[in-house]
């Protein structure tokens, strides 16, 4: 990849600048613990070895030269004239990311970047996330900004939620900047306190299943979720002092359902409060090297996630619920921000084949569209190549 992204480099920019600087971040997949990350509770994700190439280096131009091998579109602009772009929507990622370089007075003299990904896009897998991080780490390079990872993180979270104008929660970009080969990361989104949790599948596999489904409606949904939640605290607030709802545990289920009348409010706020309970479950059932367990909160998050916080829709069903008819499969959920996208599934390893025919065939047949399997390894997050 890097030789190829090299070559197109100097297709493209020529060769004046001299060597360009290569950096890599990934996609990442979340195991359990969804839409829990906006409400400050736990998420237990990892980074995949599917993500971001760039090749990028500094200048004194005073302009910002965005290629992707993936989008026709590019862009040319100037440093002290950064504005959303309305015509090619990749190129807002980074220059909302630059913009917040730019923000706490790191000099951009000029930089020429080439991306080049291979996470399916608007699957859910953090594409967007990506692209954000690896320009941040390149910026952080090639400008000597001294950044640490962790404000790299809110950075491109900031650029997502102001620039982009995706109110996004924190685990995307957390994933993608702290991941760890063969390990989850288990992030409580308040304190941002994480720690690495070994993934040992023994004789089980992670398969991502994309649905291709396009994604419609799918932020202001989003935003529909995160207002539906703010208005679940509020009517908590009477009765018990609480700025986010994963203050509440499992046993708080039956006071909220005092305080809240509205059926709908009430199912959001049950989603995140056992969602996080799954999540503690789920890591124990991880250090315990309990898969079968680990499996059961997956399912369980799945039907939450479908029944409470209806973020899934047909085609997510169909892959989960026959994939888990599949022989061997011990789990199935939706993944990411859900109405489309991708799910995970933990599969018995020498079923896979089979898991993948079955399910592919049964897809189509209902739906009317080609699902895509990827067998999911585990990577590091975001670095210099
Ligand atoms: C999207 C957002 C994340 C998170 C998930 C749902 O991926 O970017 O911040 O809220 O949805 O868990």
């Amino acid at each position: 990849m890097v030789k190829t992204l090299k070559e197109k480099y100097f297709n493209l920019f020529g060769n004046r600048t001299g060597n360009p600087v290569f950096f890599f971040s990934p996609g990442r997949v979340n195991l359990i613990g969804e839409h829990t990350d906006y409400n400050m509770g736990f998420v237990l994700p990892c980074a995949l070895t599917y993500g971001t190439y760039l090749a990028a280096s500094a200048n004194n131009s005073g302009i910002i030269k965005l290629r992707s091998l993936n989008f026709d579109y590019s862009l040319d602009i100037s440093i002290n004239k950064i504005k959303k772009d309305t015509e090619g929507e990749w190129v807002n990622y980074p220059l909302g990311v630059i913009e917040e370089f730019t923000k706490r007075g790191v000099k951009i003299s000029g930089i020429e970047l080439l991306y080049s990904g291979n996470i399916p896009n608007g699957a859910g897998l953090s594409s967007s996330a990506s692209i954000e991080m690896v320009t941040a780490i390149a910026i952080n390079r090639l400008f000597n900004a001294g950044i640490n990872m962790l404000e790299m993180v809110k950075m491109s979270q900031n650029a997502e939620n102001n620039f982009v104008g995706i109110n996004c929660g924190i685990m995307d970009q957390f994933a993608v900047g702290f991941g760890k080969k063969d390990n989850a990361i288990f992030l409580n989104c308040d304190t941002l306190e994480y720690r690495n949790v070994p993934i040992e599948l023994k004789n089980y596999s992670l398969i991502i299943a994309n649905t291709n489904k396009k994604r419609a409606l799918t932020d202001s949904k989003y935003n529909e979720r995160r207002a539906q939640c703010e208005m679940a605290v509020k009517l908590v607030s009477s009765v018990r002092a609480i700025d986010h709802l994963s203050q509440l545990s499992v046993n708080d289920l039956d006071i909220i359902e005092e305080c809240i009348d509205d059926q709908t409010v009430y199912k959001r706020a049950r989603h995140i409060i056992t969602e996080n309970n799954r999540v503690l479950e789920a890591v124990n059932a991880l250090y315990n090297k309990d898969l079968i367990r680990f499996g059961e909160l997956m399912n369980q998050s799945h039907d939450s996630l479908k029944n409470d916080y209806d973020v899934t829709g047909p085609e997510l069903d169909t892959l989960v619920y026959e994939a888990r008819k599949i022989d061997g499969t011990i789990g199935s959920r939706m993944t990411g921000a859900g109405f489309g996208g991708c799910t995970v599934n933990l599969v018995e390893e020498s079923k896979t084949d089979e898991f993948i025919r079955l399910l592919s065939r049964k897809y189509m047949e209902v739906t009317g569209l080609k699902a895509d399997f990827y067998r999911t390894d585990t990577g590091d997050g975001a670095g210099t190549i």
